[in-house]
């Protein structure tokens, strides 16, 4: 079957200049940017529901969908103006497949699917890890791979290694718990509301490291990472101090859960480091935005001589523009394109 596009798709990868429009729906952010050679936002918009499932303390998957199905429409006449360009100067429409909620991702890949047939450009599917990471490269402009990348969000917690803008090698993973998934249960036991991370990370400030959180250690010598059980100590503690309803102190709660969270991240990160002989440390997802992790990372990184990268907070946690970045370097590489069949996939690996 000849591929939808393909000659459009293929003529773009020589093309001086690439302009791409770029949705992003996979969680409770509906976001639309456009930017111009993988690093020049050009605009960058973004719908956040945080204030409509915080009453629920999470997302709820339906609710999440029929609120980007609300936006959607509106964002991209947004991003359209705020960008300054016609429909039809755009090169091409790139839209996250995966991974994320079902009913959340397909609203965008519907809304990309019908752009792209009615202006007749190119559909290209991205994966939404490939976006944190590319939130890099909108946020330095002379940031290049080989690098490290430790990826820290609410879906994933991994360390790899970037050898070139589309060549990913995993160093390491959780095997149950991601890093923000951790942070948002740990602060719903405490009473924060969501999302916990930004929560904790503010409360943490007046506490004390004092009570013993330790991570389990079965994972020590690997760059593997288990959050689970740090989890549940937390819960256990809190649940033990209700039921004699006693009084604890929630900022040492979340200063000691913090302090381990952090000290094991920065810990195997710098130890990837060591292994596979970069100098590049670069951060991506939400809990990049944590800033015991960034004071932690800056202090070991200035010991090792080490470089460390954080994306923008605005690119941080979910948008567009980080969707925009990795489809360029998709279509420079000749990949990425997808056909109108093009369904939004929940689980995908790198
Ligand atoms: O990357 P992201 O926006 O969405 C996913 O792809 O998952 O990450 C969201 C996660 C949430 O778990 C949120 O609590 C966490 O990032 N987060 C933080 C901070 N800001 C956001 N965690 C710790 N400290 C923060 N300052
Ligand atoms: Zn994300």
């Amino acid at each position: 079957m000849k591929k939808y596009m393909a000659s459009e798709f293929a003529a773009l990868k020589n093309k001086k200049d690439l302009t791409i429009l770029a949705i992003e729906s996979s969680c409770d952010e509906t976001a639309i940017s456009v930017v111009k050679n993988g690093r020049e936002v050009l605009s960058n918009v973004v719908s956040s529901q945080i204030e409509i499932h915080r009453r629920f303390g999470g997302v709820v998957p339906e609710i999440a969908s029929r609120n980007h199905l609300l936006a959607i429409s509106n964002l991209y006449e947004e991003a359209i103006e705020e960008a300054k360009i016609k429909p039809e100067e755009l090169d091409a429409i790139a839209v996250t497949y995966g991974a994320g909620l079902m009913g959340a991702l397909l609203v965008g890949v519907n809304f990309a699917k019908g752009l792209s047939y009615a202006l007749k450009k190119p559909l290209i599917a991205v994966n939404h890890v490939h976006g944190h990471i590319a939130s890099n490269y909108i946020s330095h402009p002379n940031l290049e791979p080989p690098f490290i990348c430790l990826m820290v969000s609410g879906g994933h917690t991994a360390i790899l290694k970037i050898t070139d803008y589309n060549k990913f090698k995993m160093l390491g993973s959780t095997v149950d718990d991601a890093a923000g998934e951790a942070f948002d249960k740990v602060a719903r036991v405490l009473g924060l509301p969501y999302p916990g991370g930004p929560e904790i990370d503010k409360l943490a400030l007046s506490g004390r490291n004092v009570v013993k959180f330790t991570v389990s250690n079965s994972l020590h010598n690997t760059l593997n990472f288990s959050f689970s059980g740090i989890k549940t100590a937390v819960i256990n503690y809190v649940h033990k101090f209700e039921q004699k309803g006693e009084a604890f102190s929630k900022e040492n709660v979340a200063r000691s859960f913090e302090e381990s969270v952090t000290d094991e991240l920065v810990e195997k990160s710098i130890r990837a480091m060591k292994e596979t002989k970069q100098k590049k440390i670069v951060i991506a997802g939400g809990v990049g935005a944590n800033s015991m992790l960034q004071n932690k990372i800056d202090k070991a990184c200035k010991e090792n001589g080490f470089e460390a990268y954080y994306p923008k907070l605005k690119y941080c946690t979910d948008n567009a523009a980080m969707i925009g970045s990795a489809a360029y370097y998709y279509i420079r590489k000749g990949m990425g394109l997808a056909e109108l069949d093009l369904t939004a996939k929940p689980n995908i690996d790198l």
